[in-house]
């Protein structure tokens, strides 16, 4: 009983960690393919990875609100314009979600 128990454990260990390397190269597809355009290079004065003036003023701002804005867009920020879903409609929100989590999992690292 207690191997069974310990066999499931690990199972368990073992497959959450390959769900969240599965989500994290995801999240880089979709960031490479809708959002580096502007976060890598800082067109239009977008904040990069490594813009950590922008990143640690955005910390006392819930996430949620910080990804409904990614959805929605938002026109009104001081460094410039976010477009809905990164410009393309056919990101889902979990898609966009994805990309947000690979991106803040990289501005961390940069800090
Ligand atoms: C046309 C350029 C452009 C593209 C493409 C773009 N962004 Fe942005 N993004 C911006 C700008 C400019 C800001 C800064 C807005 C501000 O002043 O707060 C921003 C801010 C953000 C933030 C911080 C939001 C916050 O409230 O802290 C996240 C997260 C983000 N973008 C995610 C994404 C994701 C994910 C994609 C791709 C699906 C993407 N962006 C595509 C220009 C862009």
């Amino acid at each position: 009983m207690r191997a069974r128990v310990l066999i499931f454990a690990l199972l368990l260990t073992y497959g959450v960690t390959v769900l969240t390397a599965c989500s994290g190269s995801e999240g880089y597809q979709i960031y490479r393919a809708n959002c580096s355009g502007c976060h890598d290079t800082g067109r239009s004065n977008t904040p990069t990875l490594v813009d950590n003036v922008y990143w640690i003023s955005r910390e006392s701002v819930p996430l949620e609100e910080r990804i409904a804005k990614t959805i929605a867009g938002d026109e009104t920020g001081k460094w410039g314009i976010q477009p809905p879903r990164g410009g393309n409609p056919k990101l889902t929100d979990l898609e966009v979600q994805m990309a947000i989590e690979w991106m803040l999992v990289q501005v961390e690292k940069e800090k």
